[in-house]
C-alpha cells in the first residue's frame, strides 16, 4: 500500500463529496476478523470529547450491525468513482450470504490501529474505534423523518468512532475528482 498518513479531517471536503454520491464503504469485522464492506450514505464527523470522531448509522437488520457488536471497530473507505459497480454490490448484497470482497475483487489490507481491514483500492481510509453508541429514538425524532425513513422500524444505532489513524493516496484529490462530475 502506497498511502501516506493524513490528519483526520485533511481531506474532509473530498470525503463529504464522495459520501453524498454514495461512494463510501464501511468495513467491519466480527469475532472472526473477516472484513465485510457495506455502502454507507450517512456519516458525520467532528470533534467530541477532544477527539476526532466519525459517526456512522447502521440499522440492526444489517450483517454489519452484528459484526460491529462483536468487534467495536470500523474503517471508512472512500472509493474512486470507477468502483461504482462494487459500491452497488456492497450496498445491496449482505455479507451473511455473499463474500463481498471476493465478489467485487477488492482487496483487504491490514490497518495500523484496528483489527478491521482497510480496502486497498480506496483513495482515503479512516481507522476508528467505537467510543460510544446511541440509538435513534422514534419518540424524539421529527415525525416526518420517522415516516420517510423508518416505515418498517429498524431504527439505526449510531456508532461514534474515534479516528485513530487516517491515510490517503498522494493524488487523492485528483483520484476523487470523478465524483464531482
Ligand atoms: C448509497 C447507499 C447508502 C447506504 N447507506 C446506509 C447507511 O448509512 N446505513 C445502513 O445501515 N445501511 C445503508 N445502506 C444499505 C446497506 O449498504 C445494505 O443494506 C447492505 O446490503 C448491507 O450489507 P450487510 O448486510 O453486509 O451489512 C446504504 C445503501 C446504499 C446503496
Amino acid at each position: 500500500m502506497n498511502k501516506q498518513p493524513i490528519g483526520p479531517f485533511d481531506l474532509w471536503q473530498e470525503t463529504m463529496t464522495a459520501l453524498t454520491r454514495g461512494g463510501l464503504l464501511l468495513c467491519t469485522a466480527g469475532a472472526d476478523g473477516k472484513s465485510n464492506p457495506m455502502t454507507i450514505g450517512w456519516m458525520t464527523g467532528g470533534v467530541i470529547w477532544g477527539k476526532p470522531i466519525l459517526e456512522v448509522l447502521v440499522r440492526p437488520s444489517r450483517y454489519s450491525f452484528s459484526r460491529l457488536e462483536q468487534n467495536a471497530e470500523f474503517t471508512v473507505n472512500v472509493m474512486p468513482r470507477e468502483f461504482v459497480e462494487a459500491i452497488q454490490i456492497c450496498g445491496s448484497a449482505s455479507g451473511r450470504t455473499t463474500d463481498k470482497l471476493a465478489e467485487t475483487r477488492m482487496t483487504a489490507t491490514p490497518a495500523q490501529e484496528v483489527k478491521v481491514s482497510l480496502i486497498e483500492e480506496a483513495v482515503i481510509s479512516y481507522e476508528c474505534r467505537v467510543v460510544h453508541t446511541n440509538e435513534v429514538v422514534p419518540q424524539r425524532l421529527e415525525q416526518g423523518i420517522v415516516t420517510t425513513f423508518y416505515p418498517h422500524g429498524d431504527f439505526h444505532r449510531v456508532y461514534f468512532g474515534e479516528v485513530l489513524a487516517a491515510c490517503a493516496d498522494a493524488d487523492a484529490k485528483a483520484r476523487l475528482a470523478g465524483w464531482l462530475s
